[in-house]
C-alpha cells in the first residue's frame, strides 16, 4: 500500500526546504492557501518541479476570480511541465469568481483536456459541512474529468472500508490514495483537522473546548489576551483553547500597539497562514500575546470568522 506513496505539502514557510528531503523524483502536492492564493501554490509547484519531482498542484474553485485567471494558471502549468491537478472547492463559503466546485472540473474539461490527471477527494468520514447525499453528488459530477481519488484524512480504518465499500456499490470506480498524516505534533494536527472541518471525530473535539482549554492551560500558563476576552464573555471562538491549533482566535491589532508586542514566534506565523483575511503585519492569535501592564488599553478587532 505504501510502495508509492504521494506527499501532500502544505504552503508555508519552508516547505520547499523540508520537500528537499523528498526522494527525487516522489509525487509531492501542493495545497492552496485561503491567505495566499492560487499564485503562490503555483509559484511552489514550478519551484518544485525544477527540482525535479512530479508535481501535483491543488486547485481551489473559489480562488480563481475568473475564466481568465483559470486559463492563465493552466498556461503557467504547461510551462513549468506539470500535468497533474487536483480540485477542490477551497475553504471559505464565498468565491472570488464563478467557481465552486464541479464546475473548474468541467471547465479545466474544456480548456485543459491534455492535463495528465485530475484529482478529486473524497471524504470516508463525511464532511462537517456537507451532508452525506451533496457529497456524493459532487462527486458523481466530477468523475466525468477524474483519474483518481484522494481521502480526506480519517483516523479510523474500518471506516474507510465501509466508505469504500460502499463507494464501489455506487459504481464509482476510480482508483483511491488514502490520505495519512506524516509525522507532526498532535496539538497541530488536531487544529488542522480542526481547520479543514475533518468529520465526525474533529467534530467532537472541537466542541470539547475543557479539553482543549485544559492542554492550552497546561501548556502556556500565564494571561492570554484570549483569556481576558473569554472573561468578559465576548463572543470570539477559540476552539483549540489557546494551543495555537486552530486560528479561530485570529485578531487585528491596531497599527499603534502593534510595537508594543512581542513577534509572533514560528508556530503563530505558521497557524496564521491557515487563517482567513489574514491583515499584512497587524493579524494575531490572541491566544498567543501575553497581557502585561503596558498592554492596558489594547485595543483588538475581531476577525471575521
Ligand atoms: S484559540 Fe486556537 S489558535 Fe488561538
Amino acid at each position: 500500500m505504501l510502495c508509492t506513496p504521494r506527499y501532500e505539502l502544505i504552503l508555508m514557510p519552508g516547505a520547499l526546504d523540508a520537500a528537499l528531503g523528498l526522494p527525487q523524483g516522489s509525487v509531492v502536492t501542493v495545497t492552496c492557501s485561503p491567505s495566499r492564493g492560487v499564485a503562490a501554490t503555483i509559484d511552489l509547484a514550478e519551484q518544485l518541479r525544477a527540482c525535479g519531482y512530479r508535481v501535483e498542484t491543488h486547485l481551489a474553485a473559489r480562488r480563481f476570480e475568473s475564466h481568465a485567471h483559470l486559463q492563465d494558471t493552466v498556461a503557467c502549468l504547461d510551462t513549468a511541465g506539470i500535468g497533474d491537478v487536483f480540485v477542490i472547492g477551497g475553504d471559505g463559503d464565498s468565491s472570488a469568481g464563478p467557481f465552486a466546485g464541479a464546475d473548474l472540473i468541467a471547465a479545466l474539461a474544456e480548456i485543459a483536456p491534455h492535463l495528465h490527471s485530475v484529482g478529486i477527494p473524497c471524504y470516508p468520514e463525511g464532511h462537517a459541512a456537507i451532508g452525506a447525499q451533496l457529497l456524493n453528488e459532487a462527486l458523481d459530477a466530477k468523475c466525468f474529468f477524474a483519474g483518481h481519488m484522494v481521502s480526506q484524512i480519517c483516523f479510523d480504518a474500518d471506516t474507510i472500508e465501509c466508505w469504500l465499500v460502499r463507494t464501489r456499490d455506487r459504481g464509482v470506480a476510480l482508483p483511491v490514495y488514502i490520505g495519512l498524516p506524516g509525522v507532526i505534533a498532535r496539538r497541530k494536527l488536531l487544529g488542522i483537522a480542526l481547520r479543514i472541518r475533518l468529520g465526525d471525530s474533529t467534530r467532537v473535539l472541537s466542541k470539547n473546548t475543557g479539553f482543549w482549554r485544559h492542554l492550552a492551560l497546561e501548556a502556556q500558563p500565564g494571561p492570554k489576551i484570549m483569556e481576558i476576552i473569554w472573561d468578559a464573555a465576548l463572543p470570539i471562538e477559540t476552539s483549540c483553547g489557546g494551543c495555537c491549533a486552530c486560528a479561530t482566535c485570529h485578531c487585528y491589532i491596531d497599527d499603534a500597539w502593534m510595537t508594543c508586542l512581542e513577534p509572533a514566534d514560528a508556530d503563530e506565523v505558521d497557524m496564521l497562514d491557515m487563517a482567513f483575511d489574514v491583515g499584512e503585519n497587524h493579524s494575531r492569535l490572541t491566544c498567543q500575546i501575553a497581557f502585561s501592564e503596558p498592554l492596558d488599553g489594547l485595543r483588538v478587532t475581531f476577525a471575521p470568522a
